[in-house]
């Protein structure tokens, strides 16, 4: 007999803990105005006996979809405790899924914990709410990402707790910025969108001496390229809707740390949030991060290639690409990454006003224009610096602020996993449309 036809026998004799169902007994006796032969199928369908042979291995993990967890009776649902992940409480606590993407995720970067949170942003925000309070302050960089930014200038403030904005590439200029309030310090690396490589190693420095804590979005370098904990920061952010992901199509963050006490306060904050993953997402996660090392190693190599392509083109004013020399804190990177991610940025020679460099933008072929990196797709966005940039002190003599008012407007290319040859001649056909034929130019 198959195993359907066991199943439509609906006997009510086979409840048996074989699925992930606990046993809880058979079926009630059928009521005296129903059906003899059958129990009513809204009652059925909840409570159907039939369970699938064990033994069902593939490859990747099911999506295990929760809100309800079962238990067995009273006192195990009593007993078992949602904080120390050894059992299941609440989907909002976490799956076989949930947990097995947390404890990859975590080997990466060789950290001890890690928490989902359903995007990037609220990865951030979990951060902030978990350590700050009320007249804390906490440090961001000028080149931030910028909803994170704006999340503490104008969330965090109303709880006063303040921000101060600082020059990720001007340490001693961060050393005046600590204050005995000062509970926080983000670093980005490199920043976003104008992808400048801060000294981590002396940040955290100045973090470290004055007790402050440290918290890193790390998401370029997908944990892969920079290992965080190995220089002294307390807290790892990504983003996995970039490259963990790497479908373009899931929204998803982590925090990651290695201190017992900081993972307790990230988990009280994230149940009191209720920042839950589905089931679905986590899946394609777990399938999309399988195959990250090798997609962030091709979108490495691509992306090099491009830049250093751009790099020669006379229309080109500057590629800022964290590993081509010559770029902002190249030296950094060279020192503490081990890779680079598909994302970089390029400044216009100055004559080519934004209209143009959205005309080029637009006379890409292959290049989606949309938000987000990571994913297979090539992509291009033009950013006005003005609004992507926070002001850092003029008081403050800034080399990052001083790269910006040059050149205020830039485009960002997200390189996907075309073929780089496919991509230069694109980027080759949009120049030539938008800008013009170029000779000569310095
Ligand atoms: C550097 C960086 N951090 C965080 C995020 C936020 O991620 P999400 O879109 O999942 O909220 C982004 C998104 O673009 C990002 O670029």
């Amino acid at each position: 007999m198959s195993n359907d036809e066991h199943g439509s026998r609906l006997d009510q004799t086979s409840v048996t803990s074989q699925d992930n169902r606990p046993a809880r007994g058979a079926l009630p006796a059928q009521s005296s105005g129903e059906h003899a032969s059958s129990p009513a199928v809204a009652t059925l369908l909840q409570h159907h006996p039939y369970r699938a042979p064990q033994g069902f291995a593939s490859p990747q993990l099911p999506s295990y979809r929760a809100s309800t967890v079962l238990f067995d009776n009273v006192r195990q649902m009593r007993e078992r405790r949602w904080r120390d992940k050894s059992g299941y409480t609440y989907g909002l606590h976490g799956t076989p899924a949930s947990f097995a993407l947390e404890r990859r995720l975590a080997d990466i970067e060789g950290a001890r914990h890690a928490v989902l949170c359903p995007s990037g942003l609220s990865a951030i925000a979990l951060v902030d709410l978990a350590l700050l309070r009320q007249g804390d302050e906490v440090l961001i960089p000028c080149n931030a990402y910028a909803p994170g930014r704006d999340l503490a200038q104008n969330m965090l403030a109303v709880w006063g707790i303040s921000t101060r904005i600082y020059d990720p590439l001007d340490p001693p200029s961060v050393r005046e910025r600590i204050g005995p309030n000062t509970r926080l310090m983000w670093l980005e690396a490199p920043g976003s969108v104008t992808m400048e490589m801060p000294d981590l190693r002396a940040l955290v420095a100045l973090a470290q001496e004055s007790g402050v804590l440290t918290a890193i979005d790390n998401t370029w370098s997908a944990g892969l390229a920079l290992q965080p904990f190995d220089l002294g920061i307390d807290l790892s952010m990504q983003a996995l809707t970039k490259y963990q992901s790497g479908g373009a199509d899931v929204l998803m963050g982590a925090v990651l740390v290695r201190d017992d006490a900081l993972h307790d306060a990230l988990l009280d904050a994230h149940m009191r949030l209720g920042l839950g993953v589905g089931g679905d997402d986590v899946a394609l996660m777990l399938r999309g991060l399988a195959s990250m090392p090798l997609r962030y190693a091709a979108h490495d190599a691509s992306a090099r290639r491009v830049a250093e392509w751009l790099q020669a083109r006379p229309e080109v004013r500057q590629v800022l690409h964290p590993a081509l020399p010559g770029s902002p804190g190249h030296e950094h990177w060279r020192r503490d990454f081990r890779g680079a991610a598909g994302l970089f940025s390029l400044y216009f020679q100055p004559e080519f006003e934004p209209a143009r460099v959205d005309a080029f933008v637009d006379a890409l072929q292959l290049f989606g224009i949309g938000y987000s990196w990571g994913g297979p797709m090539s992509l291009a966005v033009p950013y006005d610096l003005r609004h992507a940039r926070a002001a850092v002190s003029p008081a403050v003599g800034s080399a990052a602020a001083a790269v910006q008012a040059e050149a205020r407007y830039l485009v960002r290319l997200n390189i996907g996993l075309e073929r780089v040859e496919d991509l230069i001649a694109d980027l080759e056909h949009a120049l030539h449309a938008a800008l013009g034929p170029r000779t000569g130019v310095a």
